[in-house]
């Protein structure tokens, strides 16, 4: 379980040369620091660094810093994020730079765990952010980074205790006084060398300790997600003024806070008297594979908790989800 001392060095030396050039990897003096992090940080929850960097860059057009970040709005945020995915990081971003700026005097607190209660900032943000701008000795531990250890070590990954590995490890880890590159080495090194799937070993500056390299019976280093398969009803109310009723009220949890029409989880394909079929259709989200059966009804009625929406209108903020139903329900007209 323990790693060779000269690790540090040898993946600082190759970030030095390999490294790409990403529009937040700003100077360690930059006044833009904090922001750029903090935001690339954000977009990277669950993200891939050739997504986020075009969001990135027309987010920093838009908002030239914290404070005006923290001036904007859930609305404005939202559409910008558009695409994206995963929106409560939008709202948390928001609430997040609102709390920097006026509590904390936009500059980010000074212990971890102050920071790990700033809204939508867990272990790996709270990490990221504590290395990244004050150099302090620590990791954030992503899925490249468990792949870069696994790796190493030859263990399964779900038979390590990562902080406990890190620990134990503290003497070996950090070595240098660069603190904040390797936090971003690390990720760097996972993401480009230490791929999932066809690492560079050959290349690699670290394979003559590693013993993924050395050994005939290598474990994968990766978990490959569990895919589920899920089956949804939705029953749309629409009008003949091309209108759709959607609710607030969803209790799907990788739906809340979506306005939806109703929505019900079923076992497999069930008759529904009162509604007309539409359409069979299937839809993604991360390891979901959700198979869903549309349904209709005209009517001019609707129940308390409902509020009418254009079917054509396109200006409101509206995540994938619910675009592919509008656009099932306007084949109707
Ligand atoms: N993934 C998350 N943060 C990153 C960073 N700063 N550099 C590269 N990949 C990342």
């Amino acid at each position: 379980m323990h790693i060779n001392p000269t690790l540090p060095k040898k993946i600082l030396a190759w970030y030095d040369n390999s490294k790409r050039d990403l529009p937040w990897r700003v100077g360690k003096k930059s006044p833009k620091k904090l922001y750029y992090r903090l935001l690339s940080e954000f977009m990277l929850q669950q993200t891939q660094v050739k997504t986020v960097i075009p969001y990135f860059i027309n987010f920093t057009k838009k908002y030239k810093t914290l404070k005006a970040l923290s001036k904007s709005n859930e609305k404005d945020i939202l559409k910008m994020w558009e695409g994206l995915g995963y929106y409560r990081r939008a709202r948390n971003l928001l609430a997040c730079s609102k709390e920097l700026v006026i509590k904390y005097k936009s500059k980010l607190p000074k212990t971890l765990l102050e920071i790990k209660k700033l809204p939508g900032v867990g272990e790996y943000t709270a990490n990221a952010l504590f290395g990244l701008i004050y150099n302090r000795p620590t990791i954030a531990v992503d899925g490249n980074v468990k792949r870069v250890f696994t790796r190493i070590i030859n263990i399964d990954e779900a038979k390590i205790n990562f902080n406990k590995f890190i620990e134990k490890n503290k003497k070996k880890l950090f070595t240098t006084s660069r603190n904040a590159d390797f936090v971003e080495a690390l990720m760097e090194f996972g993401a480009l060398i230490c791929k999932p799937k066809n690492p560079n070993c050959l290349t690699c500056c670290l394979k003559k300790t590693c013993k993924y390299f050395k050994s005939n019976k290598k474990i994968p280093g990766f978990k490959s997600k569990m895919i589920k398969n899920r089956n949804f009803d939705i029953f749309c109310y629409i009008n003949k003024k091309k209108q759709i009723a959607l609710t607030k009220k969803s209790q799907i949890s990788f739906l809340k806070n979506f306005n939806l029409p109703e929505i019900k989880e079923t076992n497999s394909f069930s008759k529904n008297k009162n509604w007309k079929f539409l359409k069979n259709y299937k839809n993604s989200i991360s390891n979901l594979r959700l198979n869903i059966n549309l349904y209709y009804k005209f009517s001019n009625k609707i129940p308390p908790t409902y509020n009418w929406y254009s079917l054509k209108e396109n200006k409101e903020f509206v995540p994938s989800f619910t675009k592919k139903i509008f656009r099932q329900v306007s084949s109707l007209f």
